[in-house]
């Protein structure tokens, strides 16, 4: 039996290093399959509802495509659609959802709403974001890494992540990196660093004894040597609009443009973004940002540092639906044979 069979997928902190690896190998075998058009279908007799409290582009259709692709049928709610919170618990719902359904793939706000979602429905459930963690895009990426990084071990890469270090993103780096131990850089200007309230608020542990882990204030520091420069935007989904004056204007000098990227003395450096970018003015809430702040040529990744690493950015987002179409499958299939 895989070890994904039957479980929540709620963070990375819940499996185990050969559980992450045997998913990430699955998920580049089926994406293998689907590229020579012999991809079988695995999940022909299965009904899975997306719940989605917040807008989505990338989880969203990788969810739905991967399990067209495995000829499921989808339910797609968003929270107009549901009376989830408001009219209704969560319990109530998840006991409904769960009589009908085989998974439930959920995107929304706090964690513990999640984890109810699980308890009461007693079918899988999938986390497609929460405000604390964005397992399957984290996952995304390592399958990412190991596909540009053909040669380098997991455990001899350096991840350097520049801006919010207090956001789902970063949360899951730090499991990944607890995880799978490769050496992870955050940072940030101080107020957006973990401290130890915010992660014993998140349950977040670090395994001291490694010493991958480094949270700093210093971008020289914290970029030197690194593999790969991450970042996300500054305002996650569901934020205070209040408190993005402040916040802006800490992390004005963490922007990630060519000057940070000759920090890292590696003329091979890689950008990873998790998208949505707000590299230009092309976006509503781009512009006015650039504008008001007088930020220079993008908000956190200026246009000319995410052109010339589209190529990988997008490859982070396609990646996507193979990672977890193998999610999927391992969690309702028993055995699974490769
Ligand atoms: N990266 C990511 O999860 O993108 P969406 O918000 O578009 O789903
Ligand atoms: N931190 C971002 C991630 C988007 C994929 C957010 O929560 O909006």
């Amino acid at each position: 039996m895989n070890s994904f069979y039957l479980r929540n997928f709620l963070r990375l902190n819940d499996f185990q290093k050969k559980d992450i690896l045997f998913l990430i190998k699955y998920a580049q075998k089926l994406k293998f399959k689907k590229l020579i058009q012999q991809e079988k279908q695995k999940l022909k007799k299965k009904n899975i509802v997306l719940i989605f409290e917040k807008e989505s582009t990338r989880t969203r259709c990788s969810f739905e495509t991967a399990l067209f692709d495995q000829g499921a049928k989808v339910t797609y709610l968003n929270s107009k659609d549901i009376h989830l919170g408001y009219k209704e618990s969560i319990e109530d719902t998840a006991f409904t959802l769960g009589k009908i359904y085989d998974g439930i793939v959920y995107r929304g706000h706090q964690h513990k709403n999640i984890e109810k979602l699980a308890k009461y429905s007693k079918i899988p459930v999938w986390n497609g974001l929460t405000k604390s963690f964005h397992p399957t895009q984290i996952l995304s990426d390592i399958f990412t890494i190991k596909e540009i990084f053909i040669q380098k071990k997991i455990k001899n890469i350096k991840i350097s992540y520049i801006g919010d270090s207090k956001n789902n993103i970063s949360n899951t780096l730090i499991e990944a990196a607890n995880l799978l131990n490769f050496n992870l850089s955050l940072i940030s200007p101080k107020k957006y660093l973990p401290n130890t309230k915010f992660l014993n608020s998140h349950n977040i542990t670090i395994n001291k004894k490694l010493n991958n882990i480094l949270f700093t204030d210093n971008i020289k520091t914290g970029i030197y040597k690194a593999d790969i420069i991450y970042t996300d935007v500054w305002i996650s989904m569901g934020e205070d609009s209040n408190k993005i004056q402040e916040k802006i204007f800490l992390l004005k000098n963490y922007q990630v443009n060519k000057k940070i990227l000759k920090l890292s003395d590696n003329p091979f450096v890689k950008v990873f973004h998790c998208l949505p970018a707000l590299h230009d003015k092309k976006t509503i809430f781009g512009k006015k940002v650039i504008q008001k702040f007088n930020l220079k040529n993008g908000v956190e990744i200026t246009d000319e540092v995410f052109q010339s690493n589209k190529k990988i950015i997008f490859q982070q987002s396609s990646n996507r639906v193979h990672l977890v179409k193998a999610l999927i499958i391992c969690s309702l299939i028993k055995n699974i044979n490769f």
